[in-house]
């Protein structure tokens, strides 16, 4: 389909579609704030944890000694990049989310050393992040042309430029685990109906361990995660105008044994009142009442196995880091 807008500079190395009409971002943000502060219980999407100063924070949150997940990701792709690019022959990495420069570098050095790489398609919802990279990768890599696609992955996958003979779909961080199973499938068989013979699928997950270390990487003795979760009423109070007091939330960070997925949620500290004037929405928080900012959930290799298989997708290659805390799918469509 025709983007709404498509740009390409002077070198023909970069182009960007855009997707999104200008006011996406406030029509979302608006209808999933109205939606999720209007249900019982009261929950929030964790995708507006990420303005500007919530990446930031997220990046704080990645360096961590309590928050294992970036790192032993990163160990596994350090350590397999070749085997990846060996395996896939990949001409095209199609990266969704926002992924960390330092984890793309790793995959696109190894298929740039394995001779097949040609192309980089960044599919992300920010602009400015998108162009931002693309700046970075242009100049890291001299023969690499860069797709950037502005669009929201969870519902325009099927926009996605065609190009590349060979291409690796990658979604790194274990940024599956923010969707509860129902969105998982969704999202994996979105996916799927857009992979062609010969892709591949390299999808990260964070694996179940000990609450013990669940917990903290998710409630940390610094108190970056408890600032990042904050983050999104500080989004809603400017975006909103709403009048959230960040001093009468507590940060929660919980492990469900039964879903085996990490909550985090806002705690109201006291009985108290919160006005959201350009939504009309008056709202009341009771002393103690939890508000679920978002699910991270966390995998083990028979569930992946079976989860790819139902969107049909089938597990080629399983690597996890030296301390099994963290699982890297290949994956490919079946038949
Ligand atoms: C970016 C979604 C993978 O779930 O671990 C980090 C986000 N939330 N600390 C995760 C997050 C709290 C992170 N993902």
């Amino acid at each position: 389909m025709t983007p709404l807008g498509s740009r390409l500079d002077s070198s023909s190395r970069f182009a960007l579609d855009q997707h999104l009409p200008a006011d996406f971002a406030e029509q979302a943000l608006r209808a999933d704030v109205l939606a999720g502060l209007s249900a019982t219980p009261k929950t929030l999407p964790p995708k507006w944890f990420y303005d500007a100063r919530g990446s930031e924070l997220f990046t704080a949150i990645t360096r961590l000694p309590e928050y294992y997940p970036t790192r032993a990701e990163a160990a596994i792709l350090a350590r397999e990049a070749a085997e990846i690019a060996t395996e896939t022959s990949a001409d095209t990495v199609v990266e969704l989310g926002s992924g960390s420069s330092e984890k793309t570098h790793l995959l696109l050095d190894a298929l740039r050393d394995a001779g097949t790489l040609a192309r980089y398609v960044a599919v992300d919802v920010s602009e400015s992040a998108l162009v931002e990279a693309a700046a970075v990768l242009l100049e890291d890599y001299p023969e690499l042309v860069v797709h950037s696609v502005v669009a929201d992955f969870e519902q325009q996958l099927h926009l996605l430029p065609a190009d590349g003979q060979r291409r690796l779909f990658v979604f790194l961080g274990g940024t599956i685990g923010n969707f509860a199973p129902a969105g998982r499938r969704a999202f994996l068989a979105a996916v799927r109906a857009c992979m062609r013979a010969g892709d591949h699928l390299l999808l990260g997950t964070d694996l179940v361990k000990s609450p013990a270390v669940l917990v903290p990487a998710y409630d940390d003795a610094a108190g970056v995660t408890a600032e990042f979760n904050k983050n999104v009423l500080r989004v809603i109070n400017r975006e909103l105008k709403a009048d959230f007091d960040l001093d009468r939330f507590a940060h929660v960070a919980v492990w469900s044994g039964e879903h085996e997925w990490i909550e985090m949620r806002l705690r109201s500290l006291g009985e108290q009142q919160v006005r959201i004037p350009t939504l009309n929405l008056d709202l009341t928080f009771r002393e103690g009442e939890e508000m679920r900012t978002e699910i991270s959930a966390k995998f083990r290799r028979p569930g992946v196995t079976a989860e790819l298989d139902g969107a049909g997708l089938e597990l080629r290659r399983w690597w996890t880091d030296g301390e099994g805390r963290f699982g890297l799918s290949l994956a490919q469509s079946a038949g």
